[in-house]
């Protein structure tokens, strides 16, 4: 379904709803499916496309352009290479056969790579470099690693529209195209952050003071609603990109028979009873895209896992590996955990954090079921915890 963006601007979201999508990556979980949002603009002398979409939608876009009775277009704005914008590429190219594709010098270079799109094919722009269309002015701001090295926005300068593809997206299909449920908004883009701009949290603070001059009325995703009120989700960006954490702990955590399971327990009433808000996930039955949402704020990681043969329980392995590769804020790590006969599995772990820049507290690990001894350990952690927490100018009280 074609929808404007503005009235009486000649600006169309021409890209698709995908509300059944429940995987991105064979990784992420999409609870609300997703959308491929693509941009037609018609100027007085050229018309340009941004964006296309995932290859599985090629033919609603097409549809779309069809409806709208677009016989040529000019050009074909590509602001990132992966190929659930760029997938359907070929396929527009092969339809409007005189349309060129604009775009960064590393985005030209990935999707001749990943897309076989021929050299001849490009119009490579500086980075502020513009582009007219005759009445509108289209205005191309690199952004590097807002999760790809090539990624770039569109600042639609007459009508004051920033495009900005992954950034400030979100996976939420929805039958408006703004914004109106703030709250449900605010959840999937938090969570679309989470999942994939946690380790370049650097580059996406660097971007937000990019565009912080620019007078903006609404901002285009590639990905989720769009925004009217642009500054409800730059704060949130801000906000998330800051380096201030919350006096929070998350524990992933799994338990085989229960010994870990029983620590995990007495750990977040040690936490809760100190004021301290606590995010437990079972493993067994966690939603990455949730403990990833947590990763975000927390001040402290708390790992619990069982012995598994000689090391960490594989579920545990995977929420260590997710905590270091995403790289999140987080000020302070343990662990808790039991073992039968190998005590090697709290090395093995902390071995997995290394990309963290955090203080390890000791980790309180018993042999078999949790005694009074481990309790009290357990009783000591959450007092080294609350202790760090209250002391960190960088933890939020
Ligand atoms: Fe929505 Fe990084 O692609």
């Amino acid at each position: 379904m074609i929808e404007a963006v503005k009235t009486n601007a000649n600006i169309f979201q021409v890209g698709a709803k995908d509300w059944d999508r429940r995987l991105f990556d064979e990784l992420i979980p999409l609870p609300d499916g997703t959308t491929y949002n693509a941009y037609l603009i018609k100027g007085k002398d050229k018309c340009a496309l941004l964006d296309t979409v995932d290859p599985t939608k090629g033919q609603v876009l097409v549809e779309n352009l069809n409806q709208l009775k677009i016989e040529r277009i000019d050009y074909v704005i590509v602001h990132h290479a992966e190929q659930d914008h760029s997938g359907s590429l070929p396929l527009i190219l092969e339809i409007y056969k005189s349309a060129k594709v604009v775009t960064n010098p590393k985005c030209k270079e990935m999707l001749m790579n990943h897309l076989l799109i021929p050299e001849d094919k490009f119009i490579t722009v500086a980075d502020r470099e513009t582009l007219s269309l005759g009445d509108k002015t289209l205005e191309f701001i690199y952004a590097p690693w807002v999760h790809w090295p090539e990624t770039m926005f569109t600042y639609l300068r007459e009508d004051k529209i920033l495009f900005t593809c992954d950034f400030l997206g979100s996976h939420l299909a929805q039958s408006n195209l703004f914004a109106i449920d703030l709250g449900k908004v605010y959840t999937s883009n938090k969570r679309y952050y989470a999942e994939i701009m946690i380790p370049f949290r650097a580059s996406i603070k660097q971007h937000l003071e990019k565009i912080k001059t620019l007078e903006i009325e609404i901002i285009a995703p590639s990905h989720g609603p769009l925004f009217d009120k642009p500054n409800y989700i730059l704060d949130a960006y801000r906000e998330w990109a800051a380096d201030e954490v919350k006096n929070e702990v998350v524990i992933p955590y799994i338990s085989m028979h229960g010994s870990t399971a029983e620590m995990v327990k007495y750990l977040i009433e040690a936490l809760m009873k100190r004021g301290i808000i606590v995010k437990p996930f079972n493993l067994s039955r966690t939603d990455i895209g949730e403990l990833a949402m947590a990763l975000v704020d927390a001040a402290t990681i708390v790992i619990g896992t069982p012995t598994v043969l000689v090391g960490p329980h594989p579920a545990a392995v995977y929420a260590a590996f997710l905590a270091n590769a995403l790289r999140p804020k987080l000020r302070y790590a343990s662990l808790v955990g039991s073992y039968g006969w190998s005590g090697k599995m709290p090395e093995m772990v902390t071995a997995m954090l290394s990309n963290l820049k955090i203080e390890l507290l000791p980790p309180v690990i018993a042999k078999g079921f949790p005694k009074a001894e481990e309790f009290n350990a357990l009783e000591q952690l959450a007092e080294a915890i609350a202790s760090k927490h209250k002391n960190d100018p960088l933890v939020i009280k």
